[in-house]
C-alpha cells in the first residue's frame, strides 16, 4: 500500500469505560475511495471506534491520522471541518423542522472554516436532496417520513457538510431487504459521484458484503479479522464470533 493513498489511519486505539475495555488496541488504514465495512456483533466496539475517530469520545490511548495529519485530541467540529463526518446510529432529526431544513443545517456548516451564505447552502441542500432521492419530500416535517427516508436524510445532512471521509453507523438498521439493497446502491453511487471514502458500520454481515471493498471485523473490542468480504466470511474466528464455537466450520454466514 502506498503511504499517500492512506486517507485515514487508526493507530492502536484503546478506550476504557471504567473496568470495561470497549476498544482494545485497534489499528487499521482506510485508503482513498475505499468502502471499508466495519462489522462485529452487538457491543463489539464499532460505535466506540466511530466516537473516538470523530472526537466525540476521548481516547484512553492511541492516535488517529487524517491524510497523514494527527487529528487525535481535536474537537468534533474541528475534525468535521477537516472533512471527516459521521452519521448517528440513532437518528436524531431536528423535530419541528422539515426535511430540507434538517439538511440545510449541514449545508450551513462551513468546511475548512469557510463561511457559507444561506442562498448557496439552500442551493446545495436542493442538489443533495435530489441526489439521495428525497426531493419530493423536502417540505415534509421530519415526523412524517419513514425510517428509510430518515436514514437518507441523515446521509444527506452529512453529505451537505462536504466531507471526504464518512462514517456511516448502521444506516441500514430497521430496513427491510429491498430497502437495504437500495441503500447499498445509493452509498456506492454517492461514493463515486462525491469522491468519498466510506467506513460502513453494520452488525448484519450480509448488508456489507455487497458494497465493501474490504472488511474489518471487531469482537469484544478487538480486531479479529481484516480482508476482502470473501476472506472474512471464510475466517474461522469470524464465524465463531457470530455463531459461537459450536457452529464454526459447520455453516456459512
Ligand atoms: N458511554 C459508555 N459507557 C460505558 N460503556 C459503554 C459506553 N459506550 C459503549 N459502552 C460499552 O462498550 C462496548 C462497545 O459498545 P459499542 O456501542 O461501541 O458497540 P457496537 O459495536 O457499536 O454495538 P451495536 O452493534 O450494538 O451498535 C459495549 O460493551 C458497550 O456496553
Ligand atoms: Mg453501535
Amino acid at each position: 500500500m502506498s503511504a499517500d493513498s492512506v486517507m485515514l489511519r487508526v493507530d492502536s486505539l484503546i478506550k476504557d469505560f471504567g473496568a470495561l475495555r470497549a476498544t482494545n488496541d485497534v489499528s487499521f488504514d482506510v485508503r482513498k475511495g475505499e468502502i471499508v465495512g466495519l462489522i462485529g456483533p452487538n457491543g463489539a466496539g464499532k460505535t466506540t471506534i466511530t466516537n473516538l475517530v470523530t472526537g466525540a469520545l476521548s481516547k484512553t490511548s492511541g492516535r488517529v491520522f487524517l491524510r497523514g495529519e494527527d487529528i487525535s485530541g481535536l474537537k468534533p467540529f474541528e475534525i468535521a471541518r477537516k472533512g471527516l463526518a459521521r452519521t448517528f446510529q440513532v437518528v436524531k432529526p431536528l423535530q419541528g423542522m422539515t426535511v430540507a431544513e434538517n439538511v440545510l443545517v449541514g449545508a450551513l456548516f462551513g468546511r475548512d472554516g469557510r463561511k457559507r451564505d444561506v442562498a448557496s447552502a439552500a442551493a446545495r441542500t436542493e442538489e443533495i436532496l435530489s441526489q439521495v432521492g428525497l426531493e419530493k419530500k423536502k417540505d415534509f416535517p421530519v415526523g412524517a417520513i419513514t425510517l428509510p427516508d430518515l436514514k437518507r436524510m441523515e446521509f444527506a445532512r452529512v453529505l451537505a457538510m462536504e466531507p471526504e471521509v464518512v462514517f456511516l453507523d448502521e444506516v441500514m438498521a430497521g430496513l427491510n431487504p429491498v430497502e437495504v439493497s437500495e441503500a447499498g446502491e445509493l452509498v456506492k453511487r454517492l461514493r463515486t459521484e462525491k469522491n468519498l471514502t466510506i467506513v460502513y458500520i453494520e452488525h448484519i454481515m450480509k448488508a456489507v458484503m455487497d458494497i465493501s471493498d474490504r472488511i474489518i471485523v471487531l469482537h469484544h473490542g478487538e480486531k479479529i479479522s481484516e480482508g476482502t468480504p470473501k476472506e472474512v466470511v471464510n475466517d474461522r474466528r469470524v464465524v465463531e464470533a457470530y455463531l459461537g464455537k459450536r457452529y464454526a466450520g459447520k455453516c456459512e454466514i
